[in-house]
């Protein structure tokens, strides 16, 4: 008989049983569901509402039952509906009625939302530090080019001339967001809901602080009906996961871009590229690309919870069951794509020849001459249409700016001076954008710098 199966006359349908049962899907919560039980049951029996001694056979039976799932010894079932009515179950066969006194004070509904924060504030602090190995393994790359220039991009074209360390550095900071964002969802996830009860709390003079406490809670929810209705942590949680994946289908369309013969500015290692079966010369960069591909994953999932909330009358529904496999799947497909991403990352070569011959092509620095002439007195506007006809000119004759001889650039404006070749170089670009946040050596070690601070501060 089902455990509620009280006022009914008949067993539900096999197809019903099926269809209604999560155990598929939340059974891996068995360990947050037993250790909020053993909670539960502490504080049951030191609120003298059960006894002391079923208090402790309950304990007992619920850390027996742990260890027994933990080594393959019980099998869910179908019947039980959900990882709360199985585990339930079984601590009923074992200790009979003391078992059935378990759930005093309690529903399945304030169960279930306290069994989905705590599995979510172990995958939060996982995902957190998996975040935090990326970013070291941006700083790393970046102390090691940082003079290493390339060319920035606007629209795909070649703009302004940064270094690879500032380019590493402007994920760090979207990543650091990321973290942030983590940080700030994980403290809505941290409030206990038990004692909400079925939605209208209980009777029962239950310690909810104690049970907060001993499942290390930061606070308590504040009104029964919305402890058991509200999933927004959930739906905070994918939004932030999708913000995340994001950026990592950004660094990895980057990734893709710069391994092909076209760009050639970096080399993934072997061990994280792989092959064609028909085109012997291939060397595909396949996990930026499932990376990327993945971010579709996450995104569904967010439009999933937020499709399932919508217009959910308070407080519990079934339709919440849903929540689950989107949010374990959007988990899921975080942690596996950020450590193999990572290691991707610190191992590919930087052809640092190649980002260099680079920013010297596409006149990366005719913003640099153009502000060199507004130093000598022109007025921006003015030096924009000078330099402009110079770089017209230069496609038209197949030149650089800086192939430019003193002759030529004279025939633009009699301002310009021997000086102008140091001051356009590309060195000279990078170097004279030393402004907070820029790409100058001096700013990114600082940007380096203030990193690494940032990861401090998260221990
Ligand atoms: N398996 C359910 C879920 O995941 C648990 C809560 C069920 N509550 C109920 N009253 N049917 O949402």
């Amino acid at each position: 008989m089902k455990l509620w199966g009280g006022r009914f006359a008949k067993n539900t349908d096999k197809s019903v049983d099926d269809f209604n049962s999560s155990i598929r899907f939340d059974s891996r919560m068995y360990k947050q569901d037993i250790l909020g039980s053993i909670a539960h049951a502490k504080m049951l029996g030191e609120c003298s509402i059960i006894s002391k001694d079923e208090s402790l056979l309950i304990q007992k039976t619920l850390k027996e039952i742990l260890a027994d799932i933990e080594n393959g010894l019980i099998e869910f079932e179908v019947d039980a509906e959900d990882i709360h009515m199985n585990i339930e179950k079984v601590l009923i066969e074992r200790i009979g009625d003391t078992g059935k006194k378990l759930h005093t004070g309690r529903s399945r509904n304030d169960q279930v939302a306290l069994d989905i924060r705590m599995y979510l504030k172990d995958e939060v602090l996982e995902i957190q530090s998996m975040l935090v190995s990326l970013q070291n393994t941006l700083l790393d790359i970046a102390e090691k080019n940082l003079d290493t220039i390339l060319p920035g991009y606007t629209h795909l074209q070649r703009a302004q001339p940064i270094t690879f360390a500032h380019h590493m550095m402007a994920y760090f900071q979207m990543i650091r967001r990321d973290i942030e964002r983590l940080c700030d969802c994980y403290k809505r996830i941290n409030v206990m809901p038990l004692g909400s009860g079925a939605l209208a709390g209980t009777t029962y003079p239950l310690n909810r602080e104690l049970v907060a406490n001993e499942l290390g809670f930061q606070a308590i929810t504040e009104n029964s009906l919305d402890g058991v209705s509200d999933r927004d942590f959930v739906v905070e949680l994918a939004s932030g996961l999708s913000i995340l994946m994001m950026h990592l289908s950004r660094f990895s369309e980057e990734i893709i871009l710069w391994s092909s013969h076209e760009f050639y500015f970096i080399e993934l290692d072997d061990a994280y590229s792989t092959g064609s079966s028909i085109m012997p010369q291939k060397k595909n960069p396949d996990i930026a690309e499932l990376v990327r591909g993945k971010s579709g994953r996450v995104y569904g999932s967010l439009m999933t919870l937020l499709t399932v909330m919508k217009s959910l009358p308070l407080a519990y529904n079934k339709d919440m069951q849903e929540d689950k496999e989107a949010i374990f799947d959007a988990v899921d497909t975080v942690k596996m794509c950020l450590p193999v991403f990572t290691q991707m990352l610190g191992t590919m070569k930087v052809r640092k020849e190649n980002m260099y011959k680079a920013a010297q092509g596409g006149f990366t620095n005719a913003t640099d001459i153009a502000d060199y002439l507004v130093k000598k007195g022109v007025p921006f506007r003015s030096s924009h249409e000078i330099i402009g006809k110079m770089v017209l000119y230069c496609i038209q004759n197949n030149k650089a700016i800086d192939e430019l001889s003193m002759d030529e650039f004279k025939g633009f404006s009699s301002l310009i001076e021997e000086d102008v070749y140091c001051e356009i170089s590309l060195e000279k670009c990078v170097s004279g954008r030393n402004i907070p946040g820029g790409p100058a050596k001096e700013s990114v070690v600082n940007a380096i710098e203030n990193g690494k601070k940032f990861i401090q501060s998260l221990k």
